[in-house]
């Protein structure tokens, strides 16, 4: 189900200044697969995504990206309130590959609201992008860089803030795009949705493990990752949470 890689981090090290913030990243993404990035606040999830997108430059080691990136930032709480629609936000996905003075023709509108189709909002097409939840907005950029023809997104904690239903849907969206043959990486703090998906990585200020769930999500590793800072589930099970659970912006 797994095809050719599309991003492979050798011993890489990334930060700001020449500061080191993630250090020893060696792992790989390849088409199909959904990769958890999981780590404790300040681990280094957004500053590996940062590096991926190429905004930060490989500080040691290296970092091989083979495909076009997609990248949905953290969310900002702030809304906007400039008077652009969800169907705008798409559309700039396809004037990105084009020359900035070509206006976007009927291909490109018929690409983009396809592109929110998939991820179910054909109906907000003419929202303004401003008054969507959060969880509606996350999905517009993902429609965004679908339009971009990105094969691997990065998605950096998209269940921060959404609701249920939007939650639930993005999943499922996930699911269908890497069965299609993109890779995403999800950054997320929740261990029982990383278990769903084809291999993880744990951060914390260096890379602590690699590989499917069922060989990383151990006990020990959980607490390496977070800084031991971690509750078992009520009611048992060997269930074990980060204890800040909690979401940050
Ligand atoms: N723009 C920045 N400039 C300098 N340091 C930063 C910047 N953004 C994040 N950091 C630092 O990098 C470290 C990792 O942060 P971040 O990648 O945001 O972690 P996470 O996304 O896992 O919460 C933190 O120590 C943070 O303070
Ligand atoms: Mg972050």
């Amino acid at each position: 189900m797994t095809g050719e890689i599309l991003l492979e981090a050798r011993d890489l090290a990334i930060g700001y200044d020449r500061r080191v913030v993630v250090s020893g990243l060696t792992f790989s993404i390849a088409a199909g697969q959904r990769l958890g990035v999981l780590g404790p606040n300040g681990g280094g999830k957004s500053t590996l995504f940062r590096a991926v997108a190429g905004a930060l430059p490989p500080l040691a080691g290296s970092l091989v990206i083979r495909e076009r990136v997609g990248v949905l930032p953290q969310t900002q709480r702030s809304r906007l309130d400039y008077p652009v629609s969800a169907l705008d936000v798409a559309l700039m996905g396809a004037l990105a590959r084009h020359p900035w003075w070509r206006s976007a023709g009927r291909a490109e509108r018929r690409r983009a609201l396809e592109a929110l189709a998939a991820v179910g909002l054909a109906d907000r097409a003419d929202s303004l992008f401003g008054e969507l939840s959060g969880g509606q907005r996350q999905r517009v950029l993902l429609a965004r860089a679908l339009v971009e023809e990105a094969q691997l997104l990065l998605l950096d904690e998209p269940f921060s803030g959404m609701d249920t239903a939007s939650a639930t849907a993005t999943l499922a969206l996930i699911d269908r795009l890497a069965a299609r043959g993109l890779g995403v990486a999800i950054a997320t703090h929740d261990l029982d949705q990383a278990r769903r998906f084809d291999t993880v990585l744990c951060l914390n200020g260096r890379q602590i493990a690699f590989g499917p769930p069922a060989a990383v999500l151990t006990r020990p590793v959980i607490e390496e990752t977070y800084g031991g800072a971690i509750v078992d589930v009520p009611g048992g099970g060997g269930g074990i949470l980060p204890a800040h659970h909690h979401d940050h912006a």
